[in-house]
């Protein structure tokens, strides 16, 4: 983590998920781990399930609730503690939504027009997606600034929104001529920012790849893991002694990074230390290595999920805690802006 751009804004981190279908791998290295260790740096750190988010495509309520609480219940079981970091769902925090409306009148349409992720999810049908989709960036960067949040821990896939969230803080602060929102810094490091499919090397992991075989969920039991890794797309030559020697080799990379991401270390000494052995000696190193680590993740998720009302709970006093750092940031906006608030 870099030092914070303008000091006058005290480091504060936030980052969120989306409660749609179950976490994966890729959720967790780039995210949820991160987020686990930037909480344990002592920084003031606010997590969201970006529930708002969520719905920006068609959820089944009864879904999105078990999905709520199953992602907090992955927040807790993954380190998160309640106490020191402020867990909650966005939609308890009215001011995300409120912000984002004058984030819709500062951001210009030519901006959301050139964002991938909007491109890929509308994909052909782009007339058919929802208002909220299309202004999902909007609501992002209002998200992060709500809290003047200096640095957003994220995968690689996010990039181009905190770009965006950067964009939107300099023309509000121009436009008012005032220096009230911090340009944010994003914080993707370390070798899981871009976990890929376990069927296609050139795919991203994602929750909604309609083959289940592509990713590894937190939830899934140690059978279906390894039989996953064993079972995952690569090539046949052994790994190579550098990593210059897997340029070419998607998939065999991404299994390279996620053991170094899982391990702790770095994917050159994952390569120093398998260099030359084959996948019939990586792939069940890998799957045991996996197992070992999001097996009590799993387990926890469980005995968390086993008490909903508890869930519920934590998610409202977290929402308490991140009202009380938004209602004033929230208040100093609508004034700069010239909204009168008179009650
Ligand atoms: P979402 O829910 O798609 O993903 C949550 C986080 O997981 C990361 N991620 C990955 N990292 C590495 N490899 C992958 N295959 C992979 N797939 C997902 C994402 O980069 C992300 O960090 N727009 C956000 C949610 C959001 C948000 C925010 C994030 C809403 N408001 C404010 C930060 C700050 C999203 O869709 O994430």
């Amino acid at each position: 983590m870099t030092a914070a751009p303008a000091s006058k804004f005290k480091p504060r981190v936030f980052s969120g998920i989306q409660p749609t279908n179950h976490l994966q791998l890729g959720n967790y290295l780039g995210a949820v781990k991160r987020f686990v260790e930037l909480q344990e740096k002592g920084v003031e750190t606010i997590y969201c399930i970006v529930d708002l988010h969520a719905i920006t495509v068609w959820q089944d309520p009864q879904d999105l609730r078990r999905a709520t609480r199953e992602l907090t219940a992955g927040y807790i079981a993954a380190g998160l503690d309640p106490e020191r970091s402020i867990l909650f769902n966005q939609s308890q925090v009215p001011g995300h939504a409120q912000l984002a409306w004058i984030f819709n009148c500062v951001a210009r349409v030519g901006w959301m027009n050139r964002m991938t992720q909007f491109k890929d999810k509308a994909g052909k049908n782009a007339e058919n997606a929802s208002l909220g989709l299309y202004a999902y960036p909007s609501l992002m960067a209002a998200d992060i600034l709500l809290y003047h949040a200096t640095h957003v821990p994220v995968g690689e896939d996010q990039k181009q929104h905190l770009e965006l969230t950067r964009d939107i803080a300099a023309k509000f602060n121009h436009d008012f001529g005032v220096d009230f929102f911090p340009l944010t810094e994003p914080v993707i490091e370390g070798a899981g920012t871009r976990v890929m499919s376990l069927r296609d090397g050139t795919r991203k992991m994602s929750k909604s790849d309609p083959s289940d075989a592509s990713r590894i969920n937190l939830t899934d039991d140690a059978d279906t893991i390894a039989r996953k890794f064993r079972k995952a797309k690569t090539d046949s030559e052994p790994l190579p002694e550098s990593l210059a020697g897997l340029k070419d080799r998607p998939e065999a990379r991404n299994l390279v990074n996620i053991y170094a991401a899982l391990a702790d270390t770095t994917p050159e000494a994952v390569i120093a230390e398998f260099a030359g052995k084959g996948f019939g000696v990586f792939k069940p190193a890998l799957a045991d290595l996996a197992v070992a680590r999001l097996s009590p993740i799993a387990e926890e998720m469980k005995r968390l999920m086993a008490d909903p009302a508890g869930i519920d709970r934590i998610l409202g006093e977290g929402a308490e805690r991140a009202n009380a750092i938004a209602q004033p940031i929230l208040d100093a906006t609508y004034d700069i802006v010239g909204l009168i608030r008179s009650r």
